[in-house]
């Protein structure tokens, strides 16, 4: 068995800023509101024309990823790509990277976990090093949400949310001595499936029903359940941080930054409180991108070592939570 650690990481955001108060301007909602209840103050949405899909944002943030990492393309044994919003119902968004990157063909592997995607994708990177099967993993989390929200005062509690944007790690074969990614532990629970969702255009709500209905927004938005799933994440970031920090034999206080998924600052904040993290122990960036979810943690990583948030040498925890539910942690050495 081999260790795995991150050996770089990018990030790439979309240049239009939509603030709150722009959003105030489109649907009943206000600054006040949004800032209180979430932390968010603006987020990144593409614009019409500018380019900007899950795959080519995915793309420009895994060009930094393999800069930082300090090697060539060519050297990726495998990708693995984490988005609920890609640019096509198939084939998913990891063959587009590869075929911008324009290397050999090598596999693509793509998930679906939505908020848990990227630390879903990291398990996946973190077992093909490990086992010796590829020395380089390209890991990408990117999401284009902006075009399917709901942008009515119907759909508010939900459109305040979601942002765009991308986040791209190379997972490596770590040195003799490096202690890498530590362990990797993902959950699941379908029965609450329902409870942050959008069900069309599934298999079960396809064409010839929105053809015959039209739009119907219970099915062709996302819908959540939103105090619901806020009840469950609390539980389930502090059990998987836990089952993390357990299976190292380690304690909350040697943990030098956690970067929780930006779901909702006050889920952070309340997690930090639970763990008693000090602020500098935990990375926050939902204030500016909002909700990007599979993107959100590889955003924050790649922004956290960009700003000297995080260092090599520190111990780093990332846990997420999301639809499925889903949720997931990853301890390592950065
Ligand atoms: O990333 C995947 C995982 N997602 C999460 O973890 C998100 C978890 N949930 C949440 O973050 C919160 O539940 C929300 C931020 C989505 C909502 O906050 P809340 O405090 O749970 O609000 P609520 O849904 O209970 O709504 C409270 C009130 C309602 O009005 P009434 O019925 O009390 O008159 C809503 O209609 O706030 C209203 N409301 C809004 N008002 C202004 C809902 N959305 C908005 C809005 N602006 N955007």
């Amino acid at each position: 068995m081999y260790t795995a650690k991150i050996s770089g990481a990018g990030h790439y955001v979309p240049e239009r800023i939509v603030t709150n108060d722009y959003l105030s301007t489109i649907i009943d909602t206000n600054d006040e509101w949004i800032t209180e209840r979430t932390g968010i103050r603006e987020r990144r949405w593409v614009q019409e024309g500018d380019g900007n899909t899950a795959a080519t944002m995915g793309t420009k943030a895994a060009r930094k990823a393999i800069a930082a990492a300090g090697i060539e393309a060519t050297e990726i044994g495998h990708i693995v790509f984490a988005t609920i919003s890609p640019d096509y119902y198939f084939p998913g968004c990891g063959v587009q990277v590869q075929e911008a990157l324009d290397i050999g063909t090598i596999g693509a592997t793509d998930i679906r976990n939505a908020c848990s995607g990227f630390v879903y994708a990291m398990s996946i990177a973190n077992a093909f090093v490990k086992s010796g099967m590829h020395e380089h993993v390209l890991v990408v989390a990117s999401e284009l949400q902006s075009p399917f929200l709901d942008k009515t005062t119907r759909g508010r509690n939900i459109s305040v949310i979601f942002g765009d944007g991308a986040g791209a790690v190379v997972v490596s074969k770590a040195k003799q001595g490096e202690r890498g990614i530590m362990s990797c532990h993902t959950h699941s629970q379908g029965k609450h499936k329902e409870e942050l969702t959008m069900k069309g255009f599934g298999t079960q709500h396809w064409i010839d029903e929105y053809d015959k209905n039209g739009l119907n927004p219970d099915i062709h938005f996302p819908q959540m359940n939103g105090n619901f799933v806020f009840k469950n994440a609390v539980v389930r970031f502090e059990e998987v941080i836990g089952e993390a920090l357990n299976k190292n034999n380690m304690t909350s206080d040697q943990i030098d930054c956690l970067i929780p998924h930006q779901a909702n600052l006050r889920i952070a904040q309340f997690i930090q409180k639970r763990m008693k993290l000090r602020d500098d122990q935990v990375f926050n960036n939902i204030e500016k991108y909002g909700n990007t979810t599979a993107a959100s943690i590889a955003i924050a990583l790649s922004e956290a070592i960009e700003i000297g948030a995080v260092n090599r040498g520190d111990t780093v925890c990332m846990a997420a939570f999301g639809a499925g539910f889903t949720w997931g942690s990853l301890l390592m050495e950065y």
